[in-house]
């Protein structure tokens, strides 16, 4: 959509209030002024009006059980995608917020709102999630206080943010972490001895995967929860 239609749509001004807002400066696409009209917006992109996020009408949300097998995009040549989990009518526009691997479990959130998948995943917002993670090898005393405190990743100098671990038995914790970096919970596991041997993903920031949901399964987001993030 040309970005003049989505403020126009987003905001209720006219399509003429909407473009002479825009040649002003006061629209920005992903924190850079937008000055053109025609610009062609993206639904992962982030729009600001005045700084305040903006969001189409009829925006969507879903939550996703994600199995093991699906990837977590749009398109995939070769893999079921998590969009393509859900019925044909409801896929146009859906972009997955948070990532989670081929092999990774749980829940995952779908929208078609870039503003509101922004906040789970810029790293600005610090979002939290929190993964049932089962280990190879019970967690020794000593590394659970390491990947509490911020370990240092192979290939990666900055350690990571302060983790919180719940044990759940000898071989399975659930660890919140709020930060997304490339497959961060194996390599945090790999950095204290340790390997990840299943990983379901609970929460994201406040909210949490439906039970009632099966492996494969998804359901429609409250506006509750979608207010939440
Ligand atoms: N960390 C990982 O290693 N993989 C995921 O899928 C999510 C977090």
């Amino acid at each position: 959509m040309r970005l003049d239609f989505f403020v126009a749509n987003s905001t209720g001004l006219s399509r003429k209030a909407s473009r002479q807002q825009i040649s002003k400066g006061e629209v920005t696409v992903d924190n850079e002024v937008c000055r053109k009209a025609a610009t062609p917006i993206r639904t992962d992109q982030r729009v600001c009006w005045r700084e305040q996020p903006l969001a189409l009408p009829g925006e969507r949300y879903f939550m996703l059980n994600k199995p093991v097998g699906v990837v977590s995009a749009t398109r995939d040549r070769d893999h079921t995608t998590a969009v393509d989990l859900l019925p044909a009518e409801l896929r146009p526009g859906l972009h997955v917020a948070g990532r989670l691997d081929i092999d990774t479990t749980g829940l995952l959130l779908l929208t078609t709102d870039g503003n509101w998948s922004h906040r789970i995943t810029s790293p600005r917002y610090q979002c939290r999630k929190r993964y049932r993670v089962t280990l190879a090898e019970p967690l020794e005393q000593a590394a659970r206080l390491k990947l509490e405190q911020g370990v240092v990743l192979k290939d990666d100098p900055q350690p990571t943010r302060a983790a919180r671990i719940d044990a759940i038995s000898e071989q399975v914790v659930d660890l919140t972490i709020s930060e997304g970096r490339y497959h961060q919970v194996k390599r945090m596991l790999a950095a204290v001895g340790n390997r990840v041997e299943a990983l379901h993903r609970l929460q994201i920031g406040p909210v949490e995967l439906d039970p009632t949901l099966e492996a494969g399964a998804f359901r429609v987001l409250t506006d509750d929860e979608i207010g939440l993030l």
